[in-house]
C-alpha cells in the first residue's frame, strides 16, 4: 500500500468513500481555516497547507491512481471542484482581509494636519551687524567699496608702515598680542594697516571701507573689551581736503544719528595722520549741557580721523605732489551703542537672547 494511502486511513477497498470523505473533510477544513483566517500571510500559509505541492489535497490527488476506472473520473471531478472551492474562497478572503488590512493601515498612519507644528524660531541680526550694514549702505551710496583683512597682521603693516616706528608705545607687549618672539606678527590693533594693504594693491582713486575686529590688552569692562570691531575708511585722489573729510563724516552721522545731529571735530594726534582730529556728536541727552550719559562733557566722542600723513602714501608708492587723501577709523560698539542707547558694552558679546531678541 502507498504510504499517502496508509496516512490517510484508506484502504483500497473502501477506496471511494475514503478518498470522497477525505476531499469533503479537506474542503471543510479548508473553508473554515480561509473564513476565519487574520491576515493574507496567514492566507498563504493556508493556501500551501491545503493547495501546494506538499499540500492535502495534492497528497490525495496522488491516491487516484488505486481507485477503479469508473470511480477516477467522479472523484477527479470532486477534487477539482474541491480545488476551485476553496481558490474561490482563498481570492475572496484575501481581497476582504486586503481592504481592511489598508484601512488599519490607514488608521494607524493617520496624520493630523490640524495639529500645530513645532515653531521656527525665527533668527535675528545682532545690534552690531544692523548698525555695520546701515555704514555700508551708507559708504556704498558715497561710492565707496568694501575690502576686508587679516585679523593676524605683520607689524610692518599695523605700525611700522603707519608711521608707527619700533619704540613706539603703541608696539608695547604690554598693549598688543603678539605672535613671534620678535614681535614681528600680531593680532592687529587696529584696522589701519587696510589703508596700507589698499594703497599697495589697488589703482587710485581710492574709496573703501573696511570692516572687521581688532584687538588689543585690555581687561574687560563696560566700555572695553580685548576684541573689537572697528570701520576704517580711506579715500585717495587729487586735491582731496579736510572739507572732504568734514563732509562725507557729517553726512554719515547725520544719516545714522538723525538730521539734526550736531558734530565737532577736535583736534588730536595719530602717527599716520597729518593733520589728525576727533570726532565728537553733540549729547542726544542734554544737548550740549553735560549730563550723565556724556559724563557731563555735552559731547560724546565716536571716532578718530585726519588727513594721510605723506609718509605714509610715499610709503606706498604714492606722488603726493599729485595725490592726499584722508582716513577714518570707528569704533563700530561705540556706534551702536550710541544708536541703541545701550549703557554695557559686554551686553553686545555675551549673546543673552533676552537682550539681543529687542533690535
Ligand atoms: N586706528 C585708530 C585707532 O585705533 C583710529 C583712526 C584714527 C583711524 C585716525 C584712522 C584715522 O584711519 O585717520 O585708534
Amino acid at each position: 500500500m502507498p504510504a499517502d494511502l496508509k496516512m490517510y486511513g484508506i484502504s483500497k477497498q473502501k477506496g471511494q468513500i475514503s478518498v470522497k470523505s477525505k476531499l469533503e473533510e479537506i474542503r471543510s477544513a479548508a473553508l473554515s481555516a480561509i473564513a476565519s483566517s487574520g491576515s493574507t500571510a496567514e492566507l498563504e500559509t493556508i493556501r500551501v497547507k491545503y493547495l501546494g505541492k506538499k499540500g492535502e489535497l495534492t497528497s490525495v490527488l496522488k491516491m487516484m491512481g488505486s481507485l477503479s476506472a469508473e470511480e477516477r473520473p467522479v472523484m477527479g471531478q470532486l477534487a477539482n471542484s474541491v480545488r476551485s472551492e476553496i481558490e474561490t474562497a482563498l481570492d475572496s478572503r484575501a481581497s476582504e482581509l486586503k481592504v481592511s488590512e489598508l484601512n488599519e493601515r490607514l488608521k494607524a498612519e493617520t496624520l493630523d494636519v490640524t495639529i500645530p507644528g513645532t515653531p521656527v524660531v525665527r533668527g535675528k541680526k545682532h545690534p552690531m551687524s544692523i548698525v555695520l550694514d546701515e555704514v555700508i549702505d551708507i559708504f556704498s551710496g558715497m561710492g565707496f567699496s568694501v575690502a576686508s583683512g587679516p585679523e593676524i597682521e605683520y607689524s610692518d603693516y599695523n605700525f611700522t608702515k603707519l608711521n608707527t616706528p619700533e619704540g613706539h608705545p603703541a608696539r608695547d607687549r604690554q598693549d598688543t598680542f603678539y605672535f613671534t618672539d620678535d614681535d614681528s606678527v600680531c593680532l592687529r590693533t587696529q584696522t589701519s594697516p587696510m589703508q596700507v594693504r589698499v594703497m599697495e594693491t589697488s589703482p587710485l582713486p581710492i574709496r573703501v571701507i573696511s570692516p572687521g575686529r581688532v584687538y588689543r590688552k585690555d581687561e574687560v569692562d563696560a566700555t572695553h573689551s580685548p576684541m573689537f570691531h572697528q570701520i576704517e575708511g580711506l579715500v585717495v585722489d587729487k586735491g582731496v581736503t579736510m572739507g572732504d573729510l568734514k563732509g562725507t563724516l557729517n553726512t554719515l552721522l547725520q544719516l545714522l544719528y538723525g538730521p539734526e545731529t550736531v558734530t565737532r571735530f577736535r583736534p588730536h594726534h595719530f602717527p599716520f595722520t597729518e593733520p589728525s582730529c576727533e570726532v565728537d556728536i553733540q549729547c542726544f541727552e542734554c544737548k550740549g549741557q553735560g549730563c550723565r550719559v556724556c559724563k557731563g562733557e555735552g559731547w560724546i566722542e565716536v571716532l578718530g580721523a585726519g588727513m594721510v600723513h605723506p609718509k605714509v602714501l610715499e610709503g606706498c608708492g604714492i606722488d603726493t605732489s599729485i595725490y592726499s587723501g584722508f582716513a577714518f577709523g570707528i569704533g563700530l560698539e561705540r556706534l551702536t551703542m550710541r544708536r541703541f542707547n545701550i549703557s554695557d558694552l559686554r551686553l553686545l558679546f555675551e549673546n543673552d537672547m533676552r537682550f539681543l531678541k529687542q533690535f
